[in-house]
């Protein structure tokens, strides 16, 4: 990132206490290798809020996200600005980034196999943010990480720590990599398509555990999909993604009551069709075709 827009909490001390909670990204734009592909995007998410961002596949969802934790490919070039709570992200060096990365903001990413460290038992990889971000002894950080593994309702929390990633099915790494995420209690937790990679019944498990999390722990939640149908079960509001550009920004209920955008309209239809895929019936004639609130 080399962009260093100015810090409006830091030129008026009483800025920064309203600002004090919540993320807000303003006229983001990334480019990379020449081409523009995160144009002027803007949203923000209270503290303790539920927001989404959707749209299809390239429309620059996981980007917006690695730009939040300043992992974006070399020779990114992004302007605009990034605050979470009273710090602009954008321009931080990457010793200032390392410092906010899993203690301010925790990311579970699409596919658990990938995120995890096959050679290091779970419990050692929950272990790592604890230790690096508090000042917990070996002894306290392996207590507290069976403690999140009960919290995401691992099986045998104090036995499973002591496995290693390909030991566990894909659901359970998924719940390591929440654990993770969650262990040194962000502020802002980011979900990237958090459940594409793991069957429906699985999904749903994994899409209640971070509505039951985000609930006690009061954290806001940047949940981002593809799937209408799931966003619906896990956020409030949502921006709709195209092409790097939000074509809508609305309630989870006018998205999927009263879209304004042909984009949601189409993202709409593709869930239906999966919905129906999904469904006990096979019967395409069913009234649920034609009801918008049926998702
Ligand atoms: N490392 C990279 N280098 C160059 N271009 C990239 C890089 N990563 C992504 N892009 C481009 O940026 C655009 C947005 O990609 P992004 O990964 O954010 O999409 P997405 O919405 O997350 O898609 P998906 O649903 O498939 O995960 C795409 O056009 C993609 O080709
Ligand atoms: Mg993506």
């Amino acid at each position: 990132m080399n962009s260093t827009p100015p810090n409006p909490a830091a030129a008026n001390p009483a800025a920064a206490d309203l600002a004090a909670s919540g993320l807000t990204v303003s006229n983001l734009t990334i480019e990379v290798g020449g081409r523009v592909v995160i144009d002027d995007v803007s949203f923000h998410i209270d503290g303790g809020e539920r927001f989404g961002l959707i749209g299809e596949s390239g429309s620059g969802k996981s980007l917006t996200a690695l730009a939040l934790l300043g992992l974006l490919p070399d020779g990114a070039r992004v302007t605009g600005s990034i605050r979470l709570g009273d710090v602009e992200i954008v321009g931080l060096s990457e010793r200032e980034l390392a410092r906010i990365r899993g203690r301010r903001l925790g990311i579970v990413f699409q596919e658990p196999r990938t995120a995890l460290n096959p050679i290091r038992t779970v419990g050692r990889q929950i272990m790592t943010p604890i230790r690096r971000h508090t000042d917990a002894s070996k002894h306290d950080a392996r207590r507290r990480a069976i403690e999140l593994a009960t919290l995401v309702r691992l099986p045998e929390p104090d036995r499973i720590v002591d496995r290693y990633p390909h030991q566990l099915s894909g659901g359970q790494r998924q719940r390591v990599a929440i654990a993770i995420a969650l262990a040194a209690d962000p502020e802002v937790l980011i979900a990237d398509e958090p459940t594409t990679a793991l069957d429906v019944t699985i999904q749903a498990e994994i899409l209640d555990l971070f509505a039951r999390i985000q609930r006690e722990r009061g954290m806001s939640l940047l949940f981002i999909t593809h799937d209408l149908a799931v966003l619906q079960r896990t956020v409030d509001r949502a921006s709709v993604l195209a092409e790097g550009r939000v074509v809508e920004e609305a309630s989870i209920e006018t998205l999927l009551h009263d879209p304004a955008s042909p984009v949601t309209r189409a993202l709409l239809e593709a869930a239906r069709a999966t919905t129906w895929t999904a469904g006990a019936t096979t019967d395409h004639d069913d009234d649920r075709a034609t009801d918008e609130g049926a998702l």
